[in-house]
């Protein structure tokens, strides 16, 4: 069976149902996102930008000479053309991304912008213990880049793991990181419910995938785009929920939602310096460097190996 179908399943045969939020990311989700990291509400892309527009010389010489660089997740891939000329040498920039027919596409645009960087984008899942689409040598200088806020997608125990996986299966000596930090609720809330409805639409792509993929017969009308800040675990979590009581069949199987109830499909924590120092340090990273914008609204971080 599908892992998407075995996982859209399990997911709505929960008490407190979830999707995994992976899946939004197909080539038409992939857009919407694009379109997200535009938006005024959205400040988290344009304050990262700048940070590492700001940065550029002092991150090219963390980054060092010879890198090889990999980006789980790569999405749109426009910051690592941010400092991608200050960098000494670079051996290999590879970009990888759930959405293969995506990244493949967005990658064909680097490569007459950059027409001297070796780039080979892969389709990867990360989040599945498969098997890397590339040979690894470990003797090079491998760095991992990781913007955006992807980490923050996490929950606290797969963000260490991830970390550590960097370490033992991609053989990473440094790590570039983005996350996003803790400030004032409604800040945080309009930026995942914007007024244009993108992230709605955007939270509702998997319904749309659900419908078209595994034949799902669900009413999006019916649903609506929830953004919720849980202070306790200083995160947003995005949530569909149900205007009414409805029954929808995917794939032979029938599912009852009912009126109000709420189907849980991403989390986005929100770090402090000192917590995401903590979080770095439980997964053997030490941090090296950590750049910020003056509002304090998001950090990048350069990690080392604590050896
Ligand atoms: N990594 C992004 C974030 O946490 C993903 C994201 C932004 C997202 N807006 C969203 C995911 C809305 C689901 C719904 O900021």
């Amino acid at each position: 069976m599908k892992l998407f179908l075995q996982e859209v399943s399990l997911g709505l045969s929960k008490k407190n149902k979830k999707l995994n939020s992976k899946w939004f990311y197909d080539f038409y989700g992939s857009k919407i996102f694009e379109q997200i990291t535009n938006l005024e509400e959205y400040y988290l892309t344009r304050t990262e930008r700048k940070i590492l527009q700001d940065n550029k010389i002092e991150i090219a010489n963390k980054i060092g000479t010879n890198a090889v660089i990999i980006e789980p997740g790569a999405g749109d891939i426009k910051k690592i053309g941010i400092f991608l000329d200050n960098l000494d040498k670079p051996k290999k920039y590879i970009p990888l991304d759930i959405s293969d027919n995506y990244i493949t596409k967005i990658a064909k645009g680097f490569k007459k912008k950059f027409p001297n960087v070796a780039i080979t984008p892969k389709g990867y899942d990360f989040s599945k213990n498969n098997k890397l689409p590339f040979k690894i040598n470990s003797s090079e200088n491998i760095i991992i880049f990781f913007p955006g806020s992807t980490i923050g997608n996490f929950e606290k125990n797969d963000a260490v793991k991830f970390l550590k996986m960097l370490k033992s299966k991609f053989k990473a000596k440094k790590i570039i990181i983005g996350a996003d930090l803790v400030k004032d609720i409604p800040t945080l809330i309009s930026a995942y419910d914007d007024k244009k409805g993108v992230t709605a639409k955007f939270n509702k792509n998997i319904l749309r995938r659900i419908n078209i993929e595994l034949g799902g017969d669900i009413n999006l009308n019916f649903y609506k785009h929830l953004a919720v800040y849980n202070k306790p675990k200083k995160r947003i979590e995005m949530r569909l929920k149900s205007k009414r009581n409805n029954n929808i069949r995917i794939n032979g199987s029938k599912y009852f939602i009912k009126k109000n109830e709420e189907i849980h499909t991403e989390n986005s924590h929100k770090y402090t310096i000192r917590s995401f120092k903590n979080l770095a340090n439980e997964a053997g990273w030490k941090i090296n460097k950590t750049w910020t914008d003056d509002k304090k609204l998001f950090s990048v971080h350069c990690l080392d190996l604590a050896l």
